[in-house]
């Protein structure tokens, strides 16, 4: 069988960085190609090849996967929930046409799979807020949540229809200390490590007793490639998994960190974010993945905030 060759689109972004580096460790770094319409980012410099790349310049994409003899491809372009109220039209655009443009290629390419994530924004103020299903009311009210949506069921078709093997996880926020995140509603649960050490206090625009799933970064890297390693038979669910990790308020954190940064304060000044995220589940069931293909996440709230100020300590002096 054809070795892999993996194209990760999106790479500089805040989960992109991880991924590709994850991957070049397994596959190794000639056989992950970097690529994303900004600059590289800085931590991938040295590790691999890196092309600049539209993910809607459809035929130069196509090129790329040619040239380059692409196997898989890893799709993390995506405009997400915060900065996508601003501009509803672009977001819908990108996160549509940029994942039917991949999955166009890959149905004609016959790539061996395709990874592309959705999130907990699927659902909405309908959806059951505690341990919110797998299978249940999904009327989500941000455009993100709606191309999430609508993209799960892309790729749900292009698998039963065409034979694409895409894989897909519903991420919940994510909190990373290497690369920023990129525009959503859970980017304060980064935010406030970086004003806990530079200021001993945070301002945070949601309120303090907004409970959202999280995710540390190492448990979200492994989730993905653990379900993109898994045999195809055990992926019974092809729209996109529900994996969670861990769920707290900004109170509950601003707690934890007060443990590792004495004198540290909270305050709190609700802005248009307090509105999506109240529209989100405070916490999700997983089960289905587990049962699938075995998830189990490794971090809770005081073992990701030990993480997060042992590596950010390192990086910040
Ligand atoms: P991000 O915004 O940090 O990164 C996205 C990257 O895509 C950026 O580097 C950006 O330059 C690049 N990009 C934008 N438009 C592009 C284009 N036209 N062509 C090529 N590259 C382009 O986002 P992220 O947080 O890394 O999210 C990655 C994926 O995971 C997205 O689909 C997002 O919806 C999903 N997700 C993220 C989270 C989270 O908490 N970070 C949670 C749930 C789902
Ligand atoms: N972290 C993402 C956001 O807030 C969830 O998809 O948009």
């Amino acid at each position: 069988m054809q070795k892999d060759k993996i194209l990760v689109i999106g790479a500089s972004g805040q989960i992109g960085v991880e991924l590709t580096l994850a991957l070049r460790k397994i596959y190794g770094n000639n056989n992950v190609v970097a690529s994303d319409l900004r600059e590289q980012n800085p931590l991938l410099e040295g590790t691999g090849p890196y092309v600049s790349l539209d993910v809607m310049n459809k035929e130069m994409l196509h090129v790329q996967v040619i040239r380059q003899n692409i196997t898989q491809i890893y799709l993390l372009a995506a405009i997400l929930s915060a900065t996508g109220e601003k501009n509803p039209g672009l977001a819908w655009h990108l996160n549509m046409q940029g994942l039917l443009n991949v999955l166009d290629i890959a149905k004609e390419e016959k790539l061996h799979k395709v990874y592309w994530p959705s999130s907990i924004a699927v659902f909405g103020p309908t959806s059951p807020k505690q341990n919110c299903p797998q299978q249940t009311i999904i009327e989500p009210i941000t455009v993100y949540g709606i191309s999430k949506y609508a993209g799960e069921f892309w790729c749900n078709y292009y698998f039963q229809r065409f034979g694409v093997d895409v894989r897909s996880l519903r991420y919940p926020g994510l909190i990373s200390y290497k690369s920023a995140p990129g525009g959503g509603t859970t980017d304060y649960a980064v935010e406030i490590f970086h004003d806990a050490l530079e200021d001993k206090k945070y301002e945070c625009f949601l309120r303090e007793d907004t409970y959202l799933p999280m995710m540390y970064m190492p448990d979200a890297i492994r989730a993905t490639i653990e379900l993109m390693e898994a045999p195809a038979e055990k992926i019974k669910v092809r729209t996109s998994y529900n994996v969670s990790g861990m769920s707290f308020s900004p109170k509950e954190i601003g707690e934890e960190i007060k443990q590792h940064i004495p004198g540290f304060s909270i305050s709190y000044k609700p802005d248009y974010r307090q509105a999506i995220a109240d529209s989100w589940p405070q916490s999700i069931d997983d089960s289905v993945a587990r049962k699938d293909w075995g998830w189990k996440e490794e971090f809770d709230l005081a073992a990701m905030t030990k993480d997060m100020f042992d590596n950010l300590g390192k990086t910040k002096g």
